[in-house]
């Protein structure tokens, strides 16, 4: 995120959870910029609003508590997005019944792409293990591999020398 983000970009934290993300990306872009926050959990968006406030980020940071695949009708329609963050899964210590799914995913990582800025970067933390993450997983692979060469570069990291099911990275960046 730090390659990409400059003071003053718009950028969207699209599953906050604890708000370590939130945070970072309020420093990135300072007070001229703006951070826009999703989770559907109304404990993270309030955990995460008191991190803010505690580190005097607030004023940079808007936080939604509804599903990212709402972003459309958050976002400032004329702003492009320069970066967004995605970690997929369920809440490390919180309930792991409630994850994200393949078909909200997919609309608001579609609704990204067309804001994308030039070099703007739509990053992706995929997790395969628990239940419901391999179709998830699944549906993001089949989306990001035929998305146009032209347009987007599309790059997958990841470890390759662990057991059972390591997460990976997916990074979506705008020509
Ligand atoms: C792996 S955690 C995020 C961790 C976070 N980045 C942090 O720093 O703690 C995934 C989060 O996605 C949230 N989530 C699940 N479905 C969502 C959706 N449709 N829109 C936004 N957030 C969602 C969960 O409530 C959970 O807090």
């Amino acid at each position: 995120m730090n390659q990409v983000v400059d003071p003053g970009d718009v950028v969207v934290d699209a599953t906050v959870g604890n708000g370590h993300d939130t945070v970072y990306l309020a420093k990135l872009v300072g007070p001229q910029g703006h951070v826009y926050g999703f989770d559907i959990q109304k404990a993270a968006i309030d955990h995460t609003a008191a991190a803010l406030e505690n580190a005097h980020l607030q004023p940079s940071v808007t936080l939604t508590h509804a599903g990212h695949e709402n972003l459309a009708t958050v976002l400032p329609a004329d702003q492009p997005i320069k970066c967004a963050i995605f970690n997929l899964g369920y809440l490390p210590g919180g309930d792991k019944t409630i994850i994200t799914h393949a078909a909200t995913t997919l609309t608001a990582v579609t609704a990204l792409e067309s804001r994308l800025a030039t070099n703007g970067l739509i990053i992706l933390m995929v997790y395969a293990g628990h239940p419901g993450g391999q179709a998830e997983a699944q549906a993001l692979h089949d989306h990001v591999t035929q998305l146009d060469q032209q347009t987007f570069q599309v790059l997958q990291y990841g470890f390759i020398n662990q057991i059972h099911q390591p997460p990976y990275l997916i990074a979506i960046q705008k020509r």
